[in-house]
């Protein structure tokens, strides 16, 4: 039996397709239709989930959208009316959208699904699609569930519980108080973009010092023993205008906010710092409530927020569970996953037998391509090739490559779900080359030069490196753990603490590339179970050069979606200064192509836009 799962129409759409209660397949429609955090209908992450199945869309039993449309408008109206008549022109903005399409989900998934789905439409509450895609993947036969993001209908946090088949939602924070909107806030304050420069915020908090945590616990949240809060509205334009903050907000920080494309100061890197220290608290106390509850030893998480892997490691370093595990797709694409499990299990009754290991397949569930599809590509469009017989000599020579500082896109094998790439659609490097941060950043990404990035590391090694349990897993990336203190260096500041920016310019491990200026890094472990090919390959490296870490990063430039085809590798490949491209058996060395230029670089990248 086949259930559909479906989030679209807020953003980051997407579809997931699970067969007999298996994830079988799931996608975000960004990566087909390569408009970021496209939120149409995800027509083709539906097409393609099919085809992966090899199922017809009349075979659906079920589908599933991850939330409730009217209990969103309910909360829409509701704060219109509470805020009247100061939202009177984000009301009417907003109306037409509502009226046309988001009100008739029936119609517009008909119409999407070409008509030929002929059952009842479900529709779960957004939390508990967050949840349920948390708990029924996770290896766990019973675990305390966090969900914490922006806002779903009204609930902005849930805390519950999950056993067996079945979760429960006990606790909720609702609308408009929320940790996600708190912190997508400062992301707007601080110049960066709403719903997706949160993790460039968090990337910048380092760099400064948390002085105004202070002032945002007295002024801005009166926080609770168990985590939930209440923000004072006054200082908050969201429930009334487009815009994140008010003037009382701008007043309380010094000014209005960083205009994007201007330089970032001491200001918003200590704002950085200091509302990534309130979340950590928050989240912290979340945690231990969530505990508190359930009794567990197991947490799972999800929801946006959860894709704070800083937050996340202090949970799981100083809160009270043994094991955490959260799901890739924290964020809305993975509500399209949770809708369709929580029919399966919680709706249809179907038993789940967790079996020590996740389900969620390593993340991989979107779509790979033939060996024939991609050597066609590179035909049509004059590329210089080698084709390999299986992957031994292709993983030696490309790990002399990323020895010799050379950058890789390496892509192999079914795409990933969720924002995180974890091999097969990766940019790599090596960990240890100094320069490798400033080159990935400015060179391949062209993005800004503050931006830390995550090590990739064989699992049994992790510990060696990384503050981590021997055997610990993180292998979706979503744990920040520090390196260890025998493989830090002195920075050779001679005792002088660089400020801001100039952090940067400092070796502080053996593995510079991807230390960042505290000495964190975002933990991928990487087991020969979930990621193979990646993990072959972190051997190979590691027995040329000692090494067991390389720079993961994901395969896209600034502003774009992660690519999804060898077309959009290749594409990226030759926009971009990357020595080399990896297309499963293919691999494509830059200087061979014909038609290859070395591309502009602006060395000022840490004042660009999203
Ligand atoms: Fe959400």
């Amino acid at each position: 039996m086949y259930v559909l799962g479906i989030s679209a129409f807020y953003h980051d759409s997407a579809a997931a397709l699970i067969r007999d209660g298996e994830i079988v397949a799931a996608a975000q429609e960004e990566r087909f239709t390569r408009k970021k955090h496209d939120s149409q209908f995800p027509t083709q992450a539906v097409k393609f989930c099919l085809e992966a199945a090899h199922a017809r869309p009349e075979e659906i039993a079920h589908v599933a959208f991850y939330d409730k449309p009217l209990l969103k408008f309910d909360r829409l109206l509701e704060t219109y009316i509470a805020y009247a008549p100061r939202g009177f022109k984000l009301f009417l903005k907003g109306m037409p959208l509502w009226l046309r399409q988001k009100l008739h989900h029936a119609r517009e998934m008909d119409k999407g699904l070409d008509h030929k789905y002929k059952g009842r439409y479900l529709f779960t509450k957004h939390h508990e699609s967050h949840a349920a895609s948390a708990f029924f993947p996770s290896p766990f036969e019973e675990a305390a569930i966090l969900t914490l993001d922006g806002v779903g209908e009204w609930a902005t946090a849930t805390i519950g519980s999950g056993s067996g088949n079945k979760i429960t939602l006990t606790d909720e924070m609702r609308f408009p108080h929320s940790l996600g909107l708190l912190y997508s806030a400062f992301t707007y304050f601080t110049g960066f973009r709403v719903n997706s420069g949160e993790y460039k915020l968090m990337g910048l908090a380092p760099y400064g010092e948390p002085v105004y945590r202070e002032l945002i616990f007295d002024k801005l949240i009166d926080l609770k023993e168990d985590g939930s809060f209440r923000m004072d509205m006054s200082y908050f334009a969201f429930c009334y205008k487009s815009v994140m903050t008010g003037p009382k907000f701008d007043a309380l920080f010094g000014g209005p906010p960083r205009r994007p494309e201007s330089p970032l100061t001491k200001r918003e890197m200590d704002i950085a710092a200091s509302i990534q220290s309130v979340t950590e608290e928050i989240m912290l106390r979340c945690a231990r409530h969530a505990h508190k509850l359930s009794g567990s030893r197991n947490l799972v998480m999800a929801g946006g927020v959860a894709l704070n892997c800083v937050g996340n490691g202090r949970i799981r370093r100083e809160g009270p569970f043994e094991n955490i595990w959260i799901q890739p797709a924290a964020g809305d694409a993975g509500g399209a996953l949770g809708a369709a499990l929580f029919v399966w299990h919680q709706l249809l009754d179907n038993p789940r037998v967790p079996d020590g290991n996740d389900a969620q397949r390593g993340s991989l569930l979107g779509p790979s391509y033939s060996a024939e599809h991609t050597e066609d590509f590179l035909d049509s469009v004059g590329a210089s090739y080698r084709r390999f017989e299986g992957e031994e000599q292709l993983l030696t020579e490309v790990a002399e490559l990323l020895a010799d500082e050379r950058v890789v896109g390496h892509f192999s094998g079914r795409m990933e779900f969720g924002p995180r790439a974890l091999g097969n659609r990766s940019i790599i490097g090596d960990a240890r080359s100094a320069k490798m941060q400033g080159v990935m950043n400015l060179k391949i990404k062209f993005r800004e030069s503050f931006r830390p990035f995550a090590p990739a590391v064989l699992r049994e090694d992790a510990a060696e490196f990384f503050q981590m349990q021997p055997g610990e897993d993180s292998p979706y990336m979503l744990l920040v753990a520090s390196v260890q203190q025998d493989k830090r260096r002195d920075s050779g500041s001679n005792g002088q603490e660089s400020m801001g920016l100039d952090k940067l310019a400092q070796v502080r491990s053996v593995v510079p590339a991807i230390t960042h200026v505290d000495y964190s890094a975002r933990v991928q472990t990487v087991d020969e179970t979930r990621h193979g090919r990646f993990y072959r390959l972190l051997q190979r490296f590691k027995e040329k050069t000692g090494c067991p870490v390389l720079i993961n990063t994901s395969f896209n430039v600034r502003g774009e979606p992660i690519v999804c085809t060898p077309g959009d590798a290749y594409r990226c490949f030759m926009a971009t200064n990357m020595d080399a491209l990896v297309i499963d058996d293919f691999l494509l060395l830059k200087k061979d192509q014909a038609q290859a230029e070395q591309h502009a670089v602006d060395a000022r990248r840490d004042i660009a836009p999203d």
